[in-house]
């Protein structure tokens, strides 16, 4: 399994050899300027909630790319208004099954309203389970009791945590959702990226190690094999 960072809460991974990508915010994040969109080729576009810094460039990689676009319903009906025909509508508690693996649809802890200021639905999680490995995208949420269930029920080989704070988790409230969803190997994503959310890196990734955890905070642009 393959890691791009592209900024902010925006990863491509390689699953099943099918490139899903979360959450495209680059062409607006100053610290994301290297990178090109162009190039940005994905087979799925996942959508957590319609947040600006979450959905900023989903139409135009979209169209360029002929993704397949999973968002909640309020989203997906959005963007077929704003001309992306290829999308597969899901809301949170569901789960379905794709060629490359499967998501399941979880809560998350948020609001969720759409650029143009429309109604964007509930903010959601995802957890994407294939032969390769199995991990979870939180999204923006706070730290909630209902991420138990997902360590009660699920096996996780690591997982993408929001924790800038401010609008989200902090540092220290993605450890206690560490344990909640019983995982070790967590992925930092929604810091630095604005005032609001500057995080001292080598102080998150001790608090970490010092729970017995491991904390990546990847470079923008970075690609690391899982
Ligand atoms: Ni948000
Ligand atoms: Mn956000």
């Amino acid at each position: 399994m393959q890691i791009t960072y592209y900024g902010h809460s925006c990863f491509e991974i390689i699953v099943n050899n099918k490139k899903l990508l979360f959450d495209p915010f680059i062409s607006g994040n100053p610290l994301a300027k290297n990178i090109d969109i162009k190039k940005v080729n994905p087979d799925y576009i996942l959508i957590s909630h319609g947040h600006i810094d979450h959905i900023a460039d989903a139409i135009e990689i979209a169209q360029q790319s002929k993704a397949t676009v999973i968002a909640n319903w309020e989203i997906i009906e959005w963007l077929n208004k704003n001309g992306v025909e290829n999308t597969h509508p899901m809301n949170t508690g569901g789960k379905w099954m794709f060629d490359f693996g499967k998501v399941k649809c979880v809560s998350a802890v948020h609001s969720s309203s759409l650029p143009d200021g429309s109604y964007g639905g509930t903010a959601m999680g995802f957890i994407i389970e294939s032969h390769e490995a199995n991990f979870y995208y939180s999204g923006d949420t706070a730290l909630t009791y209902d991420m138990k269930l997902i360590g009660e029920f699920r096996t996780l080989d690591f997982a993408f945590l929001c924790l800038g704070d401010n609008f989200t988790m902090s540092v220290d409230n993605a450890i206690i959702a560490a344990d909640f969803i019983k995982c070790r190997k967590i992925i930092g994503m929604h810091y630095d990226t604005f005032g609001y959310i500057k995080i001292d890196h080598e102080e998150a990734i001790n608090k970490f190690s010092n729970q017995g955890k491991e904390l990546t905070l990847m470079e923008i642009g970075e690609v690391r094999n899982y």
